[in-house]
């Protein structure tokens, strides 16, 4: 993956997030989703590249923008796989909540490939790179616990899971604490989560639980870039979504996922704050312009670069 490439990325998710900004807390979700799926689009289409939408808003006929198959860029330059979640944390956005976040993974074809994931659901087991290859998703999360907290140096009881809030996860969430381990609830974005538990610095360990099966491609592009391990396993609500992830999906669909067949070879991840959270802050306007807060990291270097940019806005933003 080019380095080049990988900050023309920010620019993308820095364009959503911009767009998107103007729309928080104001209780319109379409609104904010639209703004942040036109930026992401227009910004893209203005990259050099040769892209394919792998992961996006839907499918052809039920997207106008940014679905699967959505050929983007100026056609000339790298030809890349994209995944995008112009605004991930709808609800966050409009209800003006943190860690609603723009975000984008990418790998180059020919040196790395992004799952073509159904959406489904899908079960993730998310930590850093402590405790790589110590983790296996068969086993129940008290197991887990155990051998997340060996690797770090730590007792159970230090530990903080992030858990989607959600009534599924009852019978997880009692078994975490059952544990003895502690747990950071939130109501959406269990990708914001997932990069706070591959950061040692932010205080969450790991992430459990389920949530989008497109998200956890986005997911595994960071998990790879940082060296970090996800395990996860596609969930089905119905035949249709199993039949449709079978012919999506190379493979046993049933089968536990390593973060390889979600995220292999040369990928990317790029992400821009929409409102302040654990991972990033958010837009914040001034009289002549906005500051944005970014993240991305190649998996070729295992570099993180933390971006924080002044936007100039020369004429009055057309939101
Ligand atoms: P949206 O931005 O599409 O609303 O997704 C937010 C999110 O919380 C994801 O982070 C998560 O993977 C998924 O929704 C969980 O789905 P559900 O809300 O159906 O439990």
């Amino acid at each position: 993956m080019d380095r080049n490439l990988a900050l023309e990325f920010v620019r993308v998710t820095e364009a959503a997030a911009l767009a998107c900004g103007m729309w928080v807390g104001k209780g319109d979700r379409d609104g904010a989703d639209q703004a942040a799926c036109d930026a992401m689009r227009s910004t893209l289409n203005q990259l050099d590249i040769r892209g394919t939408i792998v992961i996006g808003e839907g499918e052809r006929d039920e997207a106008p923008m940014l679905y699967i198959g959505e050929e983007v860029g100026k056609g000339n330059g790298h030809t890349v796989e994209i995944a995008v979640d112009p605004l991930e944390g709808t609800n966050l956005c409009a209800n003006g909540l943190a860690n609603a976040i723009s975000v984008l993974a990418a790998a180059t074809v020919g040196e790395g490939s992004l799952m073509h994931a159904p959406d489904c659901y899908m079960d993730k087991l998310v930590v850093g790179e402590a405790a790589r290859g110590a983790i296996d998703i068969t086993l129940p999360p008290a197991a887990n616990l155990r051998m997340i907290a060996k690797c770090l140096g730590k007792d159970v009881a230090e530990l903080t899971i992030g858990v989607l809030d959600r009534p599924r996860h009852e019978k997880l969430i009692s078994e975490i604490r059952g544990a003895g381990a502690r747990i950071r609830l939130i109501t959406d974005g269990d990708i914001t989560l997932a990069i706070a538990a591959i950061d040692p610095l932010t205080g969450i360990d790991a992430l459990m639980g389920t949530g989008g099966a497109p998200e956890g491609v986005i997911t595994a592009a960071a998990v790879r870039c940082v060296g970090g391990d996800m395990q996860a396993r596609l969930v089905f609500r119905n035949d249709e979504e199993r039949a449709r992830a079978e012919k999506m999906v190379k493979g046993n669909v049933d089968r536990v996922l390593q973060t390889e067949d979600l995220a292999s070879g040369s990928v990317m991840f790029a992400a821009t704050g929409i409102t302040s959270g654990d991972l990033l802050k958010g837009v914040r306007y001034v009289a002549d312009g906005a500051y944005t807060e970014s993240i991305v990291m190649r998996s070729l270097s295992g570099t993180v670069r933390n971006i924080h940019t002044r936007h100039r806005f020369e004429a009055a933003p057309t939101y």
